[in-house]
């Protein structure tokens, strides 16, 4: 019986299956529908200082294999996290990631100085795709240099826990990105978020997400995700979550194989809540049948061909 448990940043984890930021609320609105103590651990919705009460309608629409949305971040901010939803967590034995972002440096600090004084959290996750205000809206995740000043800065603050930094697609080069996230003091790094993207109506001649311009998600992107995962794998010496259009227990296997040590698991919950606590039973039943001992194994174990390495 194939071993599943592995181990990120220092953090232990029963399985490699994590739910995914701003895709599982806060955790405990699931518990009525998946099992999440069969979770290897829960990204909770990203966390601001202050509240925010995110776009107007529509803000998510299908398209073709994935999912467009343009929530804008909305969360009932870090301290009502601590005080709410963190207590109720701690009930089912999960590890618990804190999500975290900000506008301007001093937010990323300000949500990891008061996540720093609470008990029940595992290990931080920091999103770097937020437009910095000081920048003109630029994402963070962007600019090497803007990444690097975002992820030092948090690094100083985060002491107690250790810091993933979630890179952003939307670039040319994502071993760049990697390097100086790396290069800045991130302990991990976890990827892909959102891909930019647009849907419209012809007939209307509108977008159909109220900001016009929204982030994609879901099966359409996971060869994406897969290219990027392999790609900064081969770059970096961290251990990797790789996420992008997971949505069954040999997708999982796929994410290790391109280097990953863990996953999330996101749009798959839209269409099936209990989706991502069923997926450590079903990559456990894939390697079974391969004859493969851990799921641990798998790491980085893909044979590309000679010119591709
Ligand atoms: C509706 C929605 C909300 C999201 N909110 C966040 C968020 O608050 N913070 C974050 O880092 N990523 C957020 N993401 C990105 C996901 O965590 C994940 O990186 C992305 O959707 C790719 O994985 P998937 O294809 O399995 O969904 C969100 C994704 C969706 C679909």
């Amino acid at each position: 019986m194939a071993d599943l448990s592995t181990s990120i940043c220092g953090v232990d984890l029963k399985n490699p299956v994590l739910a995914a930021s701003g895709t599982f609320a806060y955790g405990v609105e699931f518990a009525p529908v998946a099992d999440l103590e069969k979770l290897g651990a829960i990204v909770v919705k990203g966390l601001s200082r202050e509240p925010i009460a995110g776009n107007a309608s529509p803000r998510v629409t299908e398209t073709a294999s994935g999912m467009l949305n343009s929530i804008g971040l909305q969360n009932i901010g870090v301290r009502a996290f601590v005080a709410e939803k963190l207590p109720q967590l701690a009930e089912f034995g999960v590890p618990v990631v804190a999500n975290v972002f900000g506008f301007r440096i001093e937010d990323y600090v300000e949500v990891l100085r008061v996540l720093e004084d609470a008990e029940g959290l595992a290990a931080y996750e920091l999103n770097v795709s937020c437009p910095n205000t000081h920048r003109g809206g630029l994402e963070f995740g962007v600019d090497a240099g803007a990444l690097a000043e975002a992820v030092s800065a948090a690094k100083a603050a985060a002491r107690r826990r250790p810091l993933i930094v979630k890179l952003s697609p939307n670039v040319s080069d994502i071993a760049e990105m990697a390097r100086a996230a790396v290069d800045a003091g991130a302990d991990g790094l976890s990827l892909i978020n959102t891909l930019r993207g647009l849907a419209i109506s012809a007939a209307s001649r509108k977008p159909l997400l109220s900001t016009g311009y929204g982030g994609l998600s879901g099966p359409a992107i996971k060869p994406i995700a897969l290219y990027m995962v392999h790609r900064v794998a081969a770059t970096v010496d961290v251990p990797i979550i790789g996420m992008g259009g997971i949505a069954t227990g040999e997708d999982v296997a796929e994410f290790l194989l391109c280097g990953a040590t863990a996953v999330q698991v996101g749009t798959a919950s839209f269409w099936d809540p209990g989706r991502a606590a069923e997926l450590p039973a079903e990559l456990k039943g894939f390697l079974d049948r391969q004859h493969i001992e851990s799921a641990a194994s798998l790491r980085g174990k893909l044979a590309m061909p000679q010119q591709m390495r």
